[in-house]
């Protein structure tokens, strides 16, 4: 593992704000995040054309003043992302609102090296300059790397969704 300030063996990472210019590399990373889960669940693959749903949604999430998208580049390469988004429950909680990390991925040649961590850092430190105090995130069932990830990070269980056939 290499600490986590960049990677010397594969040259520096830089976590910026994602821009529109970035969504063409993003989806693309989403594509592959999305057949990680495929690929462990068939009831994550997704449809015809949904790359360009998501890049809707993402140019949303980057206009949008509750939202956040992070890259990461490593030597003019996009190699990794985040997104996190301000939310808040119905008003029977006490505990309303919170920060959504939705997604984050990192190619699969550049995981292990701390930048998965950065992005993180990132999108923390955003919420917290939001004055968010509550982070939550939805791991899916059969993803054996990240609930590792997301512990070491301090995460405990919260909700789990269970689902069936009918
Ligand atoms: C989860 C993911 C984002 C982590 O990114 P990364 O750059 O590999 O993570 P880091 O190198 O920053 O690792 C951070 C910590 O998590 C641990 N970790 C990361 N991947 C792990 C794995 N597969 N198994 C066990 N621990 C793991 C590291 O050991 C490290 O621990 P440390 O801080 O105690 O040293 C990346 O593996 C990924 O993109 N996975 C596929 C998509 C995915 O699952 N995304 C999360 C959806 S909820």
């Amino acid at each position: 593992m290499t600490p986590a300030g960049g990677s010397a063996m594969t040259g520096e990472v830089r976590i910026r704000e994602a821009e529109r210019r970035d969504l063409e590399a993003l989806a693309a990373l989403w594509l592959e995040f999305m057949e990680f889960h495929a690929s462990r669940d068939a009831d994550l693959a997704v449809c015809d054309g949904a790359e360009g749903h998501w890049k809707k949604w993402a140019a949303g999430k980057m206009e949008s003043r509750d939202s956040v998208v992070a890259a990461a580049e490593r030597n003019g390469r996009t190699v990794g992302y985040a997104v996190a988004t301000i939310k808040e429950r119905s008003p029977v909680f006490k505990r309303r609102r919170y920060g959504e990390i939705m997604e984050t991925a990192v190619t699969a040649d550049a995981r292990g090296g701390g930048i998965g961590s950065r992005l993180y850092d990132f999108v923390m430190s955003w919420l917290k300059r939001k004055d968010v105090d509550w982070a939550w995130l939805e791991v899916a069932a059969k993803n054996e790397t990240a609930g590792e990830f997301w512990e070491r990070k301090g995460f405990r269980p919260f909700l789990e969704t269970h689902q069936r056939d009918i």
